[in-house]
């Protein structure tokens, strides 16, 4: 299929498409897919006695698909004009806390409590203000602010602005978005306790929870005003950031509590002098990925990294270290633990004797010989330990030919129950890079008989999930 760019039109086309796309609902370019389906199907086809241009949209449900695992989900955060606004700076940062991206739209009314540079220095991006403004309404940006994101939060929620929702009302940049969006909506009401007890805000509120739209508080207790207390303060900050993220990231089953699983990650730098070491091209990022997995899964996760370029997992553990012979040690003090996967490229050799300072070159003199020497095995070490060993020990084969055969030999030579076995020659662009095809080797704890399971190339993401779900499927056999 052909992209087509708007901008390439003719001015006149360009705007009847943005004014089609506002009025219909739509982004620019899914109203540019309507004309032309409807001109390949020969003609506009509107609905019911119409014109084409009007015909409403099929009405979409509220989208409540969490983002997918391992991608950043996205808020737009709506300010309306409360005191409480003040709060929602804070929000702001709670919310970026959770690992979560927030876009700001603020009210009129907002504005005369809280500054639009303040909640964009707050949120790392512009903050949006008008509908109607030129440089973000070329294409309809209300309802790309409306749809980009998986779930939009109004805090504080104005007795107002819950009155324009509960009534379609589209007139300023939120309550447009708020109209046009298919997204699950959060609002955290903050009002006087007499607006919050009036009959208006209450059919307001009872209309909203018909409509799907979720809401957290009002709290009781001291109001801004003096001498008043009540049912209507917003949430705290904290408490609507929560809620958020159990919106976005439901509660999913957890089969790995109670279980305690460490993972190592990255390479290890083997030190030459106190400026050059030996390394190789880990990333890290299959390691990370599979401690926030067993992470998500209900594990108490300890993640043992080599240096790596990464941001740590949330809820996990991490121990930081440098060379293979930290990361045996670090991993020792983690020890007994449930599960152990040793998925970090620990360096195989270091040199016999590292300079205490560093070492230079002397003209006329030869080069430093450096002598080698065998760092610790670590997955060996671990897999034939007498006591505290893992009940399942998982390691990692990179290797850049004859796979299955050496990765089946290192199984039984390391002493190891799995192994995670990949093709690591530069063709693949594996080692660094964000996708995987793995090859999972089990070997049966009574025959010792080895299976080899090939999984289709997939995201290191799912590669992790798929490892974690398998181990959670293992230990459930075990037990049942
Ligand atoms: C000092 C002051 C504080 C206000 N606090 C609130 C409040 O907490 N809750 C509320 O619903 N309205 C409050 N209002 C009224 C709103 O600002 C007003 O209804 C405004 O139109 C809301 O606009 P918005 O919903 O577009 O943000 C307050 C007004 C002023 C002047």
């Amino acid at each position: 299929m052909a992209n087509l760019s708007i901008r390439n039109l003719d001015d006149a086309i360009r705007d009847d498409i943005r004014l089609r796309a506002a009025r219909n609902g739509r982004s620019v370019e899914d109203e540019v897919r309507v004309i032309l389906r409807e001109a390949a199907q020969g003609g506009r086809a509107g609905a019911a006695g119409l014109p084409a241009d009007t015909a409403p949209i099929a009405p979409t449900s509220r989208d409540t698909a969490p983002p997918q695992a391992g991608t950043q989900p996205k808020v737009t955060l709506i300010i309306g004009g409360g005191i409480a606004a003040y709060k929602s700076l804070d929000l702001i940062r709670r919310i970026k806390e959770r690992g979560i991206h927030v876009r700001v739209v603020l009210t009129q009314a907002a504005q005369k409590f809280v500054t639009a540079l303040a909640a964009s220095a707050l949120s790392n991006e512009r903050a949006y203000t008008d509908l109607f403004d030129p440089q973000s309404e070329f294409d309809a940006g209300h309802i790309r602010l409306a749809r980009e994101c998986d779930l939009i939060v109004v805090a504080p929620a104005t007795a107002d602005l819950m009155a324009k929702m509960a009534n379609g009302h589209a007139d300023d940049l939120a309550s447009a978005i708020l109209l046009a969006s298919n997204k699950p909506i959060l609002i955290a009401p903050a009002m006087n306790p007499l607006m919050w007890g009036n009959a208006a805000t209450k059919r307001n509120v009872a209309q909203l929870q018909r409509d799907g739209i979720r809401m957290i508080g009002p709290n009781a207790g001291e109001m801004a005003e003096r001498n008043e207390a009540g049912t209507g303060r917003m949430a705290e900050p904290t408490e609507i950031a929560e809620a958020a993220n159990a919106l976005l990231r439901p509660q999913r089953p957890q089969p790995l509590k109670g279980k305690r699983i460490l993972i190592t990650a990255g390479p290890t730098h083997e030190p030459i002098d106190p400026v050059r070491y030996i390394a190789n091209r880990s990333s890290g990022k299959q390691g990370f990925a599979i401690a926030d997995a067993a992470r998500s899964a209900g594990a108490e996760v300890i993640l043992v990294s080599g240096p790596v370029e990464l941001d740590e997992p949330r809820g996990v553990d991490v121990k930081h270290v440098e060379s293979a012979r930290d990361m045996l040690s670090a991993v020792e003090a983690a020890l007994p633990v449930d599960i152990a996967i040793f998925a970090a490229a620990v360096a195989d050799w270091r040199v016999v004797s590292e300079g205490a300072q560093k070492i230079k070159k002397k003209a006329g003199e030869a080069m430093p010989p450096l002598q080698l020497t065998e760092n610790p095995d670590i997955l060996a070490t671990i897999s034939k330990r007498g006591t505290n060993r893992p009940p399942l020990v998982i390691g990692f084969a990179a290797e850049t030919e004859h796979l299955i055969d050496n990765a089946t030999a290192k199984i039984k030579r390391k002493g190891c129950d799995w192994i995670v076995a990949n093709d690591v020659s530069p063709a693949t662009g594996i080692m660094g890079g964000d996708s995987n095809t793995v090859n999972l080797l089990t070997r049966d704890k009574e025959s010792g008989e080895i299976a080899v399971d090939s999984w289709a190339p997939m995201s290191k993401e799912d590669v992790a999930v798929t490892l974690v779900a398998r181990i959670a499927s293992s230990l459930a056999k075990e037990t049942s």
